[in-house]
């Protein structure tokens, strides 16, 4: 496991070792794993929810299901590209939060980071649904910034030619 926290790992373990869960693994997600993804959220997050004496408990398991849609997004043919992109925004978080409740038990809390983690579609109610929303978007832009850095590398690029 990327992150060797005891605490962290006390609360992610049961849901992480779920069979459920870990069909995210063959989810992409920018550049990886929707399953690497939900790990990473859920790790800065809980790092900023307990450093500011919030229920970091709730805001790992929250941040976790965020993204539980299981379902292939990238097959998708170009022209309906916009329209299904915006659709997906909108609905996926409705999607992760009826798969979520389907196989485990959440407070509201965890509830709440699950639908609004998607802020301005929905208005966080908890200080914990904000950071999630808010780490959510900073490690995507940090995704796209590390695909983009790939995509403009001289090995990829070379490689491109190569292909051509
Ligand atoms: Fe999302
Ligand atoms: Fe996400």
């Amino acid at each position: 496991m990327k992150y060797a926290d005891t605490k962290f790992m006390k609360i992610a373990g049961p849901l992480i070792n779920n069979k459920e869960f870990q069909k995210m693994k063959t989810i992409k997600h920018h550049d990886e794993s929707v399953y690497d993804h939900v790990v990473d959220v859920a790790y800065h997050s809980y790092k900023m929810a307990y450093k500011r004496g919030l229920d970091w408990e709730s805001t790992i398991r929250g941040a976790l299901l965020h993204d539980f849609y299981l379902y292939k997004f990238d097959k998708t043919p170009r022209v309906r590209l916009p329209y299904d992109a915006l659709k997906h925004m909108i609905h996926h978080p409705i999607i992760a939060l009826e798969n979520a409740t389907r196989l485990f038990e959440l407070n509201r809390k965890e509830k709440d980071i699950i639908v609004s983690h998607m802020f301005p579609a929905r208005i966080p109610k908890f200080k914990e649904s904000w950071i999630v929303s808010y780490v959510d978007k900073y490690l995507a832009v940090y995704e796209y910034y590390l695909n983009f850095r790939k995509l403009t590398s001289k090995k990829y690029r070379e490689a491109y030619q190569r292909a051509q």
